[in-house]
């Protein structure tokens, strides 16, 4: 049996306007003088008009003149330098607002002119899924303090109560008065561990280098939960350092990894950490005017078979688990801390591909 070679090449090269065309974010090519002069199908259905609609009329006949997205291109052009802005509102002329993200990007050969990609949805429910977790860790936070209050006071009464038994039982009975103790106290852990959810004060923060922080939870990674999984690095090493709370970024970072090293299968586990800097990416956040810059990327990736799809829109909220012996904190409490650092946790999720990314922002005066 002979098997026929696969060209490596297409015969037939396909033309750059159907790769345009078959790509589901929206794409406009935007002139220096500011007229349009390519829209890709996505981009027409995106602002309900046709190519012959849009190309060779100007863009804020397309855009409100007052919205962020006609600045930023501006921004672009002017400087000839590639912005991003995450969860932004955008109002066409012809459609409802939408929640996007906007990537524009100069186009080399021709000063002056932009590339501008929509990207829909996928994004703006990420950042959605931020702003219901933070709900959710405000909720933990008030049951943590009542826990506190209602259930900590009398386990105390309990405990002593027990102790003193101990002393009068007959030897066989002792276990159960030990028994008492060690549930009590268990208990007792559990509402310690979800006290932090209550804690309103404000961070402790510095310089911290994330570097340093990674190489820690590295170390307690491998002397402990994660012996039998390779652990590959790829730091950027002129990262500048994070505006952060050491020991916070080493907790936050150790639950990822755990969890990492609890999906990965037994042989062939591997967890990928990565640090990079994106440049120019602001977050505006819905329904606020404050823009804030996430430039250090943190991500921590694992071959596990992956999030069920099941437990995506309530993954950082606290109690959710799949494990038997899980408490289904540690995201939760991961998404408080990442939070009261500013920053933006979001994930990505397919068989053999998990990937937790943080974006944190720089240390003040870098
Ligand atoms: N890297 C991962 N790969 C696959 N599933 C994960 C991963 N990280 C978290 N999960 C899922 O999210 C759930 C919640 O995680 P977490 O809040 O840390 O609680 P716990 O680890 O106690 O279950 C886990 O039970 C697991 O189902
Ligand atoms: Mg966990």
């Amino acid at each position: 049996m002979s098997i026929k070679p696969i060209p490596l090449f297409p015969e037939q090269p396909v033309d750059p306007e159907s790769i345009l065309g078959a790509l589901e974010c929206s794409v406009i090519v935007v002139r220096g003088d500011g007229m349009i002069s390519f829209v890709n199908d996505s981009a027409q259905r995106f602002f309900a008009a046709s190519a012959s609609q849009l190309c060779g009329h100007p863009v804020d006949a397309v855009l409100p003149r007052d919205s962020t997205i006609l600045a930023l291109i501006r921004q672009a052009q002017e400087r000839m330098i590639g912005v991003s802005e995450y969860g932004l509102i955008l109002d066409t002329m012809r459609t409802r607002s939408q929640l996007v993200n906007v990537q524009i990007s100069p186009i080399n050969d021709h000063p002056g002119t932009v590339a501008v990609a929509i990207f829909e949805r996928n994004i703006a429910d990420k950042i959605d899924r931020q702003l219901s977790h933070r709900n959710s860790a405000r909720s933990v936070g008030a049951m943590a303090a009542m826990l506190a209050h209602e259930v900590k006071n009398p386990l105390s009464g309990i405990r002593g109560a027990a102790q003193l038994l101990e002393g009068s039982v007959e030897p066989d009975d002792r276990n159960l008065t030990r028994l008492i103790c060690e549930e009590t106290d268990r208990i007792c852990a559990l509402v310690d561990r979800m006290d932090v959810f209550s804690d309103q004060r404000p961070l402790e923060r510095g310089s911290v280098n994330i570097h340093i922080v990674m190489e820690r939870v590295k170390q307690l990674a491998q002397n402990g939960f994660g012996k039998h999984v390779n652990i590959i690095e790829n730091y950027d090493p002129s990262l500048p350092p994070v505006d952060g709370n050491r020991d916070l970024l080493v907790q936050i970072f150790l639950n990822l990894i755990k969890n990492a090293a609890e999906a990965v299968p037994v042989k062939g586990g591997e967890i990928v950490l990565a640090t990079s800097y994106q440049h120019g990416v602001r977050f505006a956040l819905p329904g606020s005017t404050a823009v804030k810059q996430l430039p250090l990327v943190v991500t921590i990736q694992d071959n596990g078979p992956g999030i069920p799809e099941s437990l995506h829109s309530s993954l950082f909220d606290a109690f959710v688990t799949t494990k038997a012996k899980g408490s289904g904190l540690g995201l939760a409490l991961v998404a408080k801390m990442v939070d009261d650092h500013g920053g933006i946790i979001e994930f990505d999720s397919q068989p053999g591909k998990t990937v937790f990314r943080v974006m944190l922002p720089m240390a003040r005066g870098e």
